[in-house]
Formats: structure tokens, sequence, C-alpha cells
């Protein structure tokens, strides 16, 4: 980050637009950074990489380690979406996406389930006041560790190994990252609101995971005014449909992170409009939409681009730019409060296009 020369703060931004739906989506949030910096006066550059799957099938090449480096260097990184259907499952996703989480060691996957209108809530009953939780998931390790590999692979003797990996670093620091977020929530939210850190792990079918039960514990005792909960990842995603309001902040691992935030993006509308962080607090971090690139979506102009704005929204706040992630959130709440936004998802009738037109006239004050 540098001060320009009129003194506004400017951020160097990595942006990988990617496969089907994350180049569209990716221009609207554009459009949106683009608005919030004109009115709250900062500036920036972004710095395009080219690396998503058309470019693998054209020339063979992944992101070199290289060019992993040069992110290090960067403010911050925005991703859309890698994924594309003539390319090996998982190829680039794994190259691009865990090139970032693990090369920049982002150990934290922050997913903000936030409600904003009743009508996109499918539970019956529920409204904003229920549904406003943050899930933080271990984010390099886990069952994405990548140790693990086929024997006899292609023969009836096949073997397939993969290894779960949880380091007590890796536990304590999610575990403590939630803890000051929990923290930071009751003080945004006043003294009404009690914090609450709820583990969610599998520990009793697989033992091993207690060394989560005992890092939480651990941390958990710096924290005398953060009240601790614990569910089982099956019960989490029970409870999360029946009472949701009993979460305030979720601490889990890599994979079961994964999982409970597609279910707890429906509660908030769908994955249109989910947003999340790839963070190492104080270094360079990556913000994305929780969807994929949605291929039969893909060129249609009907992808929700509002989880790519709450991702920019996302980065702001990170930056130290809150008053405009404030803005952008306002924006948001109100073009879903307003009643011309049906529902989130593809079939909402609005194109991705007009809806990213729609945020912008609200973050002008049009
Ligand atoms: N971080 C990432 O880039 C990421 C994450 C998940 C999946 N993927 C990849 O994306 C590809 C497709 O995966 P998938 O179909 O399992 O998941 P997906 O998230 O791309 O899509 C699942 C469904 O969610 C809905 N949806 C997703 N984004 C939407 C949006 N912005 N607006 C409206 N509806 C939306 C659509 O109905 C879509 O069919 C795969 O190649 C997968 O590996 C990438």
């Amino acid at each position: 980050m540098a001060g320009g020369e009129s003194g506004m703060k400017s951020y160097d931004i990595g942006v990988l637009g990617g496969d089907g739906i994350g180049p569209e989506v990716m221009r609207e949030g554009l459009k949106v950074l683009e608005a919030t910096a004109e009115v709250e006066g900062f500036k920036y550059e972004l710095v395009e990489y080219p690396y998503d799957s058309e470019h693998y099938l054209k020339t063979g090449e992944l992101v070199p380690d290289s060019v992993i480096d040069e992110w290090r260097t960067l403010d911050a990184f925005l991703l859309g979406a890698i994924g594309h259907p003539d390319v090996e499952p998982g190829l680039v996703e794994r190259a691009v996406i865990l090139g970032l989480r693990f090369g920049l060691d982002l150990y934290i996957n922050l997913r903000p389930i936030k409600l904003y209108a009743e009508h996109l809530c499918p539970l019956k009953g529920k409204g904003p006041e229920d549904v406003d939780f943050i899930v933080v998931r271990e984010n390099t390790e886990g069952m994405y560790s990548q140790i693990g590999g086929h024997l006899k692979k292609n023969t009836p003797d096949e073997v397939a190994l993969v290894n779960g990996v949880y380091t007590w670093k890796g536990c304590e620091r999610a575990s403590r990252y939630a803890f000051e977020l929990a923290r930071k929530r009751a003080g945004e939210k006043g003294p009404e609101h009690e914090p609450k850190v709820t583990l969610v792990d599998k520990a009793n079918a697989i033992r091993p995971q207690d060394i989560w039960t005992r890092a939480f514990a651990s941390v958990a005792k710096d924290y005398p005014n953060v009240a601790t909960d614990h569910a089982y990842v099956d019960a989490c995603c029970m409870w999360m449909i029946k009472n949701p309001e009993w979460f305030d902040v979720i601490v889990t691992t890599n994979l079961f992170g994964d999982i409970i935030t597609d279910l707890a993006s429906m509660l908030q509308g769908g994955m249109g409009i989910a947003a999340s962080g790839n963070i190492h607090p104080g270094k360079t971090s990556m913000f994305e939409p929780i969807h994929g690139s949605a291929p039969k979506h893909a060129g249609k102009n009907i992808a929700c681009p509002l989880g790519m704005v709450g991702a920019i929204q996302m980065m702001l706040d990170y930056l130290g730019e809150t008053s405009a992630a404030s803005r952008i959130d306002a924006a948001v709440g109100n073009l879903l409060t307003s009643g011309t936004v049906p529902s989130a998802d593809a079939r909402s009738g609005i194109g991705t296009s007009e809806m990213g037109d729609m945020v912008v006239a609200r973050v002008r004050g049009d």
C-alpha cells in the first residue's frame, strides 16, 4: 500500500476472474469497487492474472511458483471462480485456490452468514434477527492437505488413502481468531449481544480430532467473557435449520467448514450472495464468493453478483477502509429490503449487470 500524490491511500489488488460465471460476477464487483473508491476517496491499481482454465487449455500452464511469490507483494487478491468442464476436476482449482491458500498461508476462511431480508430465507418464521453468524473455517490443513494417493490404481486391488492433518498450531490459531472475532462482534453489537464461539467437529467418530477440543479449550481460557459451545458436524447442520439464532461464531475444520457454509448460504438467500475471505492477519489476503464457476449459468447474464460484491466489501474492511465497507453493506441491505429483488439466485429475473448497476446506484446515493 502506498499514499498517492493526493495523499489518498492506494492499493495494489490482484484480480483473477477465472472460469464460467467468475468473470461476469467479477466485472460487476469491480464496478462497485470503482464507485465506492470514487465516493470514499481511495485509489487502487488492478493487477490482472490469466491463470484460468482457458489459459491452461491453450498453453498447458498452471500458476508458476514465481507468480505466487509475486502475489505476496500485493495488498489483496480478488478471485471470481475456477472450474471448467473440459479440464480434469480440481486441477486448475487446486493450482489457483490452494496455491493462494497454502502459498500465502491464508489460514482463516471467513464466511459471514447474514440475512438482509426475510423473503430471501427459506426457513419459516426466521428473519434477519435470527440469521447473523459467521463461520471461521481452518483453511490450510485437514482433508485438503493433499497428503495421500492411490495404490494399484485402475486395478481391482486399488487402494485410495487420504490423510486429515490437524496441527496444534492450526487448531490454536483458528480458535484464537474465532474468539477475537466474537469479542469484536460483541463490541459492535452492543451490551445485549452475548458473544459465543461454537466448535464444530466430529471428534466422537474421528478421535484424533480431539486435538481441536483441547486447543479450543486452551484458547477459551483467555476469553472468560465469551461463552463456548460445541456441536458435532451432523448436529450442527440440524441446528442451523432449526435454530440458526443459536450461532454467533463457529470455528471448524477445513472440510466441515466448506460443507456447512454451502448449507448456511441458503439461510441468507443462496450461493449467489455468500462471500468469503481467505485471511492471514496482517498479510496479503484473498477474497472471493463462496460459489464456484456454475458452468450452466455462464455467459447468460443470470448469475447473482452479490457474493462477489460481498467479497469486495470484506476486502475493504480488511484493508482498513471500514467506511467504504459499511457503504457497500448499506447499499446491498437497501437493495435487498427494497422489494425489487425477489431472490438472489439465477431465477431472480434480474440480470447480472443490472444487479451490479442497482448496487452501484445505491453506493453513489443516487
Ligand atoms: N472457489 C472456487 O472457485 C470454487 C468453489 C466451488 C466449486 N468450484 C468449481 O466450480 C465448478 C462448478 O461447481 P459446482 O457446480 O459444484 O458449484 P457452483 O458453486 O459453481 O454451483 C452450484 C450451484 O449454485 C448456484 N450458484 C452458484 N453461484 C451462483 C450465482 N452467483 N448466482 C446464482 N446461482 C449460483 C447454481 O445453481 C449452481 O448450479 C467445479 O469445477 C468446481 O470444482 C470452484
